[in-house]
């Protein structure tokens, strides 16, 4: 496994390569980045993971400085997962000069996107860059991420990017909770109630399944998340098909939310497909 800082070094030691895979990632890595890296290998192509904290998709008093920097032990677990080559670029190497970005859809400004303004426009912005310097054939990523999945999928479609889109399923510990790098900043008393953020979603998912109405699951699951602590972002039930608020007739739904333990925002999704009879 080569470990690239730069580039020009990375795109000379792509030169001969037919076709890879990209795995991006902001590095302090845990099962559900590797469960990442193992599909990418499936194409028995050069498989690239890179590292990059990026600054763009951070506001203002968000967790930028203190967000875990961890290469040696990342680069070890990435060489053990088969990993070919690992690009991390410093932020100079990124951004050398002021930056042209991405103008994503309203969608951006939504759910995840009205609670972090700019932040899907600083992810879309460092995945086309990643993009652009990889050239990958596949680029893999993970649906805990739901929003930044479909805004990226909308943005290889929109700009004609010959790139496959591979969504994988979230990685999570044996008590539910989605693996995040954001976990390490629990506290012992946090870690244990963090679970239900999984609980209260897919018990909604399974009042929506029952008919019941998407105002009222909603209410009920921010009620459940505040009586114990959490501060609500938002809970939302969204159309699979186009993240939008769902017709009566939808039936392919996503629940989605993001809430904050302390000064730790977390955030999760269930899918739920309703069953004919219902609503
Ligand atoms: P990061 O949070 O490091 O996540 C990198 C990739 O791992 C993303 O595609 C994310 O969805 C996936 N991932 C994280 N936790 C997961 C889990 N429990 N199961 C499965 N996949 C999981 O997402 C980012 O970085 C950044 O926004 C990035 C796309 C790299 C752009 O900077």
């Amino acid at each position: 496994m080569r470990l690239i800082h730069r580039v020009d070094e990375l795109r000379a030691a792509l030169r001969d390569a037919r076709e890879c895979a990209l795995v991006p990632t902001m590095g302090n890595l845990h099962d559900g980045h590797l469960a990442l890296i193992e599909r990418a290998r499936r194409h028995g192509a050069p498989v690239v993971a890179s590292i990059f904290v990026n600054p763009l998709q951070f506001g203002a008093g968000e967790d930028f400085e203190r967000y875990p920097r961890t290469l040696a032990q990342d680069c070890a677990r990435l060489a053990d997962a088969g990993t070919d080559i690992v690009f991390a670029p410093d932020v100079g190497e990124m951004y050398p000069e002021p930056q042209t970005c991405v103008v994503l859809p309203p969608l951006a400004d939504e759910l995840c996107g009205a609670h972090r303004p700019g932040h899907f426009q600083g992810v879309a912005t460092v995945v086309l860059k990643l993009f652009n310097m990889v050239a990958p054939r596949y680029a893999v990523f993970g649906k805990k991420d739901y929003q930044q999945c479909f805004i990226l999928k909308a943005m290889v479609r929109q700009f004609n990017l010959p790139i496959e889109l591979i969504v994988v399923d979230t990685q999570r510990a044996e008590d539910g909770l989605a693996l995040s790098s954001r976990n390490a900043y629990l506290s012992p008393a946090q870690r244990a109630e963090a679970p239900r953020l999984y609980r209260v979603l897919r018990e909604a998912a399974a009042q929506l399944e029952r008919g019941c109405d998407a105002a009222g699951v909603v209410a009920a699951a921010e009620a459940e998340l505040t009586a114990h602590g959490w501060q609500v972002d938002y809970v939302a039930v969204r159309a699979q098909a186009g993240l939008q608020p769902p017709t009566p007739d939808t039936r392919e739904l996503v629940v989605l939310a993001a809430a904050r333990l302390g000064t730790t925002r977390l955030i999760d999704n269930v899918e739920v497909v309703l069953p004919l009879h219902a609503g």
